[in-house]
């Protein structure tokens, strides 16, 4: 209700609705929430680092976007918390304006990248009627199943949030469309997947911009993995 009756977002962030000993900061590796907090998550909350920022980089902070400060669109990095809000968009409304445009010419992606789907604008809405906060949690703060790891079930759904905003469409990075477990596959098997997850030398850290998948995500591809990566 404190976040109804602001003037502004602005205005609402001087006034947390959550109290600050409640807010989990950074755990020091990088933009992906590699979940070390340990603090489980709150299902009433949107996490910034969990839940935001994975969709924004996915989406938007594609190369020659809004990826490096090179771009074209140099003003505008989507590529961490500090970053975002540094541009104003979210306070002055502009990032939810050009998320729900109509107008081809105006809407965010462009086309014909895909427009988000209507449970991510929700859940970013949502976020900013929260106050816009740089939150962390623990989404395996219960522990981490590795048992039973399906393509159907844990892969393929966290590849669509993660990495399927520059690996899919036409002209998808790096060469690579993960719409089709195929192409995961294959990636899988020669050790890239792996190599890219994990930052190793030689392979283009994944997700880009210093972000890491929570540990039990990567536990989890490296088990499919060992399994031959099937589409199961
Ligand atoms: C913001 C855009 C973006 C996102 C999100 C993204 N990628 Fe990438 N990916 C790229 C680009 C660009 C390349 C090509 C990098 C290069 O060749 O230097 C690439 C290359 C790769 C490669 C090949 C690496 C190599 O060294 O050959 C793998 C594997 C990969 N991505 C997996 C993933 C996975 C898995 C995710 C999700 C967890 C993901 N990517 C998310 C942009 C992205």
């Amino acid at each position: 209700m404190v976040v109804m009756a602001c003037m502004g977002i602005a205005a609402c962030l001087h006034q947390p609705p959550i109290s600050p000993e409640e807010l989990i900061v950074g755990n020091g590796k990088g933009n992906g929430g590699n979940n070390n907090t340990g603090v489980p998550c709150d299902s009433s909350l949107v996490y910034f680092n969990q839940q935001v920022l994975p969709i924004l980089v996915s989406n938007c902070a594609v190369p020659g976007c809004h990826n490096l400060p090179t771009d074209d669109n140099d003003w505008l990095q989507i590529t961490s918390y500090t970053s975002l809000m540094n541009s104003g968009i979210v306070q002055d409304g502009e990032l939810m304006e050009v998320l729900t445009e109509d107008d081809p010419d105006d809407i965010m992606p462009r086309p014909p990248a895909d427009p988000l789907n209507p449970d991510e604008i929700a859940l970013i809405a949502l976020w900013i009627q929260q106050g816009a906060q740089d939150l962390n949690c623990d989404s395996y703060a219960g522990g981490c199943d590795t048992t039973d790891v399906t393509y159907a079930a844990d892969i393929q759904p966290l590849v669509a949030l993660k990495c399927q905003g520059c690996h899919s469409g036409g002209s998808p990075q790096g060469g690579l469309n993960f719409t089709a477990w195929s192409a995961l596959n294959t990636v899988a098997m020669d050790g890239r997947l792996e190599g890219a997850l994990n930052h190793q030398t030689g392979y283009a850290a994944m997700p880009p911009n210093g972000g890491w998948l929570p540990q039990c995500e990567i536990d989890m591809i490296s088990v499919w993995i060992q399994q031959g990566a099937p589409q199961n």
